[in-house]
């Protein structure tokens, strides 16, 4: 059960963003609006919303769930692998400190972005990526195994975070897309496939008694309702567009 979540208001500078897609620029007004409707569905799920201020400073800071990876006992710090967003760790390290009396810290020259870690039960993998060096993913290795849980590093081929095409749903079952459908790493779990021209929906999340889906992934709502899970679909469009998903828009823990 997640009792909490932390998400962060998109800021004006919002739309200056960085992306890989070309989907173009995003709304503001339509982001907000959408980010309204994240909250009142993590309320929905039953989790209390802590919702902390925009930072026009950091773009990108509404993506939260890139500073840190948070476990029942400890929290760590990333250390994230965009320059510019790298700074948005200052804003969320005392809010995790409200929450968390052990934290640890990813360090330079390690580089890592919580999307890409991945909890399963007592075992995390770690994506290597464009974000998240080998040097981050080592260093949070080890400070996971010093606390008794497994760790696994994968090396990512075109996903941007390991998270953008996989998600844990419980009772042993991933939700899963692209590269990592036959990854060796994953082939224990029973799967659901999200096909090609539904990737995106891949980066879902389960909070409780729901799982979270973007708008428009009908073939992956029907698997997911033919498994017995209860969906909630939210509009993504916004955040789509600056390569975030679902999961990248909040802390769970
Ligand atoms: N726009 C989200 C990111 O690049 O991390």
């Amino acid at each position: 059960m997640f009792k909490h979540t932390i998400v962060k208001i998109p800021g004006e500078s919002y739309v200056n963003g960085l992306t890989t897609s070309n989907l173009g620029r995003p709304d503001l007004a339509k982001a907000m609006e959408q980010h309204r409707a994240y909250i009142n569905a993590l309320e929905k799920c039953g989790t209390k919303v802590n919702v902390l201020p925009s930072n026009n400073d950091f773009p990108d800071s509404t993506f939260v769930e890139d500073t840190a990876v948070l476990t029942p006992h400890f929290a760590v710090i990333t250390n994230p692998g965009a320059h510019s967003r790298n700074g948005e760790i200052h804003d969320i390290e005392p809010v995790i400190k409200s929450f968390f009396e052990t934290i640890y810290h990813i360090n330079a020259p390690g580089m890592l972005d919580g999307g890409d870690i991945l909890q399963i039960e007592d075992h995390f993998y770690i994506g290597v990526s464009m974000r998240t060096n080998l040097e981050g993913a080592e260093q949070l290795k080890k400070i996971l195994e010093s606390e008794g849980y497994k760790a696994s590093i994968i090396h990512l081929e075109k996903f941007f975070h390991l998270k953008t095409g996989v998600a844990y749903l419980g009772d042993h079952t991933i939700i899963v897309a692209g590269e990592f459908i036959d990854h060796a790493d994953f082939n224990s779990y029973k799967k659901i496939i999200v096909p090609p021209e539904e990737e995106y929906a891949a980066n879902c999340i389960r909070v409780n008694d729901y799982v979270i889906i973007p708008a428009g992934s009908p073939v992956t709502k029907q698997k997911l309702t033919e498994e017995g899970y209860q969906t909630i679909e939210l509009e993504m469009s916004e955040f789509k567009k600056l390569d975030g998903g679902l999961s990248c828009l909040s802390l769970r823990f």
